[in-house]
């Protein structure tokens, strides 16, 4: 038998001092956006005309004009693509130069292959590990939550994340309650690790499963497969409870964003832009009049898009990019929330 002397523990350096003082932190950063909209599109006087609806009702209660509809042999990897190359050709990278592609989407080509795996053959992204994330509406959050934990750890150096969604295809167009919202589009952005005060500083990721059947698509997995009945029962169609989503979001949205400045000390007027999910305006004017934002300092694009779930976020951000709003040294805020449910906030400084 052999015993052991109680070990005497060393002395540990603190983080920071003398010789091994740290440098600045590794961040993940935003090096390219991207975003794509297919051509069609279809206004609310359209749906007049499809469902007992009317262009005053959809205006008023969720602040969407029009929405875009991907052509029938399009693709969510068709739409990812277009906004993926725009994304890399901002970045100067090469397809061959990613180590990572995400795509969070719930209107993936089929179960599998992943649309990820699909892209990655599009792209000719050789080198690239490739997978989906499902989560909803708040699936580009928690792709850079993901994406920054690989570019961070140093085990990735250039990751693609899209949010890449065809909700034409899975909502109901008999269902006004529904079919009025949502629309199509892919938002993407490459992004890789630098020193600096720029970049990433923190995301925050939440989930309730308890509240899953306020906003989802029954059939189509394992639970209820594709049969006669469960189409005829129009169970592969988005079903919503939205005014009871609508004040969990904003109760939901409102305690994460209330985390995020709390996590680093920040009063709501240190955010130069609030970047939203974009599921309904009413919601987004609530978010912005509790941090004291004015409008002017929100990027809103939903009048010309409505719901474009996963994608919301990187079109809005690309949109903003390319016309000037976001400068170098903005503080930007991030937020989403849709099914599962899920909700996440991100804080970037630009
Ligand atoms: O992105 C993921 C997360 N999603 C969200 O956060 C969405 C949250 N929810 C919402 O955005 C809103 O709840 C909706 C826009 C979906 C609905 O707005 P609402 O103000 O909550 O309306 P409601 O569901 O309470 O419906 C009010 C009335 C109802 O009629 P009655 O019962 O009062 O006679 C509905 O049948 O409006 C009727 N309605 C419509 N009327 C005309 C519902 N949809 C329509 C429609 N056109 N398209």
């Amino acid at each position: 038998m052999t015993t052991r002397r109680p070990q005497t523990p060393r002395r540990v350096k603190p983080v920071g001092s003398g010789r091994f003082a740290v440098g600045p932190a590794l961040r993940t950063r935003i090096v390219g956006t991207g975003s794509y909209a297919p051509p069609t599109v279809l206004t609310n006087r359209d749906l007049e005309r499809m469902v007992d609806t009317s262009d005053a009702w959809i205006l008023e209660r969720t602040g969407i004009r029009e929405r875009r509809i991907a052509g029938h042999d399009e693709a969510a990897s068709d739409l990812a693509r277009e906004a993926a190359r725009h994304a890399l050709r901002m970045a100067d990278v090469r397809p061959k130069e990613l180590d990572l592609i995400l795509v969070a989407t719930s209107t993936p080509d089929m179960v599998f292959p992943s649309t990820a795996c699909v892209l990655q053959k599009m792209l000719g992204a050789k080198q690239a590990a490739a997978f989906d994330l499902s989560a909803a509406c708040s699936g580009f959050l928690y792709g850079l939550a993901v994406a920054d934990q690989f570019l961070r750890c140093g085990t990735y150096k250039k990751v693609l994340l899209v949010g890449s969604e065809i909700f034409s295809r899975i909502v109901d167009w008999q269902d006004r309650a529904t079919c009025v919202l949502f629309g199509d589009g892919a938002g993407a952005v490459v992004l890789q690790a630098e020193r600096g005060r720029r970049g990433l500083l923190s995301t925050h990721l939440h989930s309730d499963g308890n509240q899953g059947h306020l906003l989802y698509v029954p059939a189509g997995g394992s639970r209820i497969p594709a049969t006669p009945k469960s189409l005829e029962e129009g169970l592969h169609f988005v079903k919503m409870k939205g005014n009871e989503t609508f004040r969990v979001a904003v109760r939901a949205l409102e305690a994460v964003v209330t985390e995020t400045l709390q996590n680093h000390g920040l009063p709501p007027s240190a955010i130069d832009l609030l970047i939203p999910h974009q599921a309904n305006f009413r919601i987004i004017r609530a978010m912005a009049e509790r941090l004291g934002l004015p409008m002017d300092r929100v990027v809103v694009n939903l009048d010309r898009y409505g719901n474009t779930s996963a994608a919301s976020i990187p079109m809005a951000l690309d949109e903003a990019v390319r016309d000037g709003r976001v400068q170098a040294g903005h503080l930007i805020l991030f937020e989403a929330f849709g099914g599962g449910l899920t909700w996440a906030s991100a804080l970037y400084r630009w």
